[in-house]
């Protein structure tokens, strides 16, 4: 049986807005702002990368791309390797669609309410309500992993969040829990986004420096790290992908660039084989292969083994996968997944 939560903790909004003010984060680029292109490209940003990595890309982004204009009307290459580094490259294309939905749907105005911004590619119910109360005030509830957290934590709700009616029954509670009326939006939505990542921990809940401390079920409990309960498990899966290292007597290096499904979609790479043997066979002209001692690269989903063979060879040899040479000078500027960069940097 379900246990069903008739009481909202006493003054939860209001404690975690007076909390915000004094120790919650106030200088951060993207915030003081209402602009919604900066707020939303933050956004993006911070969904799985720490704050202290989006600081670097952020502002170079923006210098690049001001507006989302700007962005909408840059080729695809350019938006990626910018990204080039950050991760999770379908965050990047969704942003490129996205920035040309804007212009296209909504005439270069990002639209003000949360169930709108939701229709635009990349932009979930969590992210849609950021904006909306970040810039435009909305009642509009976040939760994302954090805010999952620091909920149910309060809350004392442990019904399993892999279930589909739980985590519904979590957004209403959410909704729930927002100040009312909706003064201080911005602020308690900050509130959120700062307790999850700076006090109510995962594997250490510092509960007191907490301003709900007194009013949260699972600090009563005794048990902050009981929640949140979620049973299914990521399942992992591993590939090994061989690399061609291919370098001619000018220095290039044989690139291609990868399909806009799978694995680096849309980046330049080195071109990847499944086995030693096919690699081989792509380039029978290449002369002394080199073993490069093969890496474990991690994903979310999924564990990589990179194993690169590095060959030379002179012109016009050329391997016979698709790709094309490219000056050493040259691409260090292209979109490129983060491992392969580094080994073409070794
Ligand atoms: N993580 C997600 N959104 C954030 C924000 N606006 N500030 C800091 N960290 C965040």
């Amino acid at each position: 049986m379900s246990k069903v939560i008739t009481t909202l903790p006493e003054g939860f909004a209001h404690r975690m807005v007076d909390w915000q003010r004094l120790h919650g984060r106030q200088s951060l680029p993207w915030q003081n702002t209402r602009d919604p292109y900066r707020v939303w490209l933050s956004e993006i940003m911070l969904q799985q990368t720490q704050v202290s990595t989006v600081l670097d890309y952020f502002p170079r982004f923006l210098g690049r791309f001001p507006d989302v204009a700007a962005l909408a009307a840059a080729p695809q290459d350019d938006v990626l390797a910018l990204w080039s580094g950050l991760g999770y490259y379908s965050r990047a294309r969704n942003l490129h669609k996205c920035a040309q939905e804007v212009m296209g749907r909504f005439g270069g105005t990002f639209p003000r309410r949360a169930e709108d911004l939701q229709t635009l590619p990349g932009i979930g119910r969590s992210t849609a309500a950021a904006i909306a109360a970040f810039c435009f005030d909305e009642r509009a509830a976040i939760l994302d992993g954090n805010v999952k957290r620091v909920l149910t934590r309060v809350l004392g709700y442990g019904e399993d969040l892999a279930v589909a009616k739980n985590e519904k029954a979590l957004w209403a509670l959410a909704q729930d829990l927002l100040p009312e009326p909706a003064t201080n939006m911005p602020r308690y939505t900050q509130a959120l986004m700062d307790l999850g990542a700076t006090v109510c921990l995962p594997r250490k809940a510092q509960c007191q420096a907490c301003p709900v401390s007194t009013v949260c079920q699972a600090q009563a409990q005794g048990e902050p790290l009981a929640y949140p309960v979620k049973t299914r498990k990521l399942k992992r899966s591993s590939a090994t992908l061989w690399l061609l290292w291919a370098v001619n007597a000018q220095g290039q290096v044989w690139l291609q660039k990868r399909p806009d499904t799978g694995i680096w979609a849309g980046l330049f790479s080195l071109p990847v084989f499944e086995t030693e043997a096919q690699l081989l066979a792509a380039w029978s002209q290449g002369a002394q292969p080199e073993f490069i001692t093969p890496w474990k690269h991690v994903l979310t989903h999924r564990d990589l083994h990179l194993h690169p063979v590095r060959m030379t060879g002179s012109a016009p040899s050329a391997p016979s996968c698709e790709g094309q040479w490219v000056d050493a000078q040259a691409w260090p500027t292209l979109g490129l997944p983060a491992p392969i960069r580094t080994l073409l940097a070794s």
